[in-house]
């Protein structure tokens, strides 16, 4: 068997009396970009700070392009990227001068530095704004300029926890864009976020963590397929029809009363708007609206991480 570029086994962290990642395992393939996606509080930090070697593990083993970072954590750090959840540059110099100096730690030549750092800041629309003081930049700024930081050193693998969290539209379109380019030219990345569609946009595997616990792993669509078998109907009359009668409906799963709608949760949505239709011309009832809805995919991640009964 060979190894992929991140191969996470049985990774556990405990912080005191909450265990922050359980026995969570998973390999991330040569060239994909993998999603680990998760609510607040759900490991997501944790696991990307014991992959890139910040934090030491209790237990199980992260491998990083084949090193063991408990014990050899040097080299692989040569050749990864890391953005983490908080990253700071220094606040009284600029950004070129941030990017030099990240040049000299990974001991890039002067040159080489210079054409990178070039290329990087054009590339997130930094350039023009390359010689002032990080303290003036944006949020967005900020994060595009610590991106270029972990790229500088031409990574083949790259960490970003939650890379877009909170950011203007034009900065999360220049980093997913940049981030799309890199894997193209071969880059693996492994990014966290909350965030399903940009998941689902993004990625071509999702892993999804819950209270430490990675509960499912997959394509995006076919997460999204696997809740999607159970839909919802949205329906209202022009006149008061009782619960019970819609309850009693044989394709009707569940249901539940929203303002003037009637939501209703059933297996197949064809039969269902058949039944619903005769069941308004037996209650001498009109349709006045009635759509059918494929679960959001926020409403698929709080099915898959169990905060909403299906
Ligand atoms: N240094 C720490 N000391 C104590 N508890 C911690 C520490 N770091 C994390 N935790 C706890 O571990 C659990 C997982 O936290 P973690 O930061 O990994 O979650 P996350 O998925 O990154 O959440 P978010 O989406 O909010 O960033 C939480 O219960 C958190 O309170
Ligand atoms: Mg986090």
């Amino acid at each position: 068997m060979t190894n992929g570029p991140i191969e996470a086994r049985d990774l556990t962290k405990v912080f005191g009396r909450t265990t922050a990642v359980d026995r969570v395992s998973f390999s991330v393939r040569q060239k994909e970009i993998f999603g680990f996606l998760g609510p607040n509080g759900a490991g997501k930090t944790t696991t990307t700070r014991m992959l890139t070697g910040v934090i030491p593990p209790d237990g199980g083993t992260a491998l990083i392009l084949g090193y063991d970072m408990r014990t050899d954590p040097v080299r692989a750090k040569q050749r990864f990227g890391v953005v983490p959840e908080t990253a700071n540059a220094y606040t009284d110099l600029s950004a070129w001068q941030n990017l030099m100096l990240m040049g000299e730690l990974y001991g890039l030549s002067r040159t080489r530095s210079k054409a990178r750092a070039t290329e990087l800041l054009e590339a997130l629309g930094l350039l023009d704004r390359k010689d002032q003081k990080v303290q003036a930049y944006s949020k967005g700024m900020k994060q595009r300029l610590i991106l270029a930081m972990a790229l500088l050193h031409e990574p083949e693998l790259l960490f970003l926890d939650e890379p877009t969290s909170g950011l203007d539209v034009q900065s999360t379109h220049l980093i997913l864009s940049l981030l799309r380019d890199l894997n193209r030219a071969g880059t693996t990345i492994f990014l966290t976020t909350h965030n399903m569609e940009e998941a689902n946009r993004l990625c071509d595997r999702v892993g999804i963590i819950r209270n430490g616990r990675l509960i499912a792993l997959d394509a995006p669509e076919r997460l999204k397929a696997a809740i999607e078998r159970v839909h919802r109907v949205e329906v209202s009359f022009d006149r008061e029809v009782s619960g019970g009668d819609i309850a009693a409906m044989e394709v009707v799963l569940s249901s539940a009363r929203e303002g003037d709608k009637w939501r209703l949760t059933v297996e197949d949505t064809d039969i269902a708007i058949r039944e619903i239709v005769s069941f308004a011309r037996q209650h001498g009832a009109g349709i006045v609206t009635l759509n059918t809805l494929a679960p959001s995919l926020d409403e698929a991640f709080l099915r898959l991480t169990g905060e909403v009964e299906p």
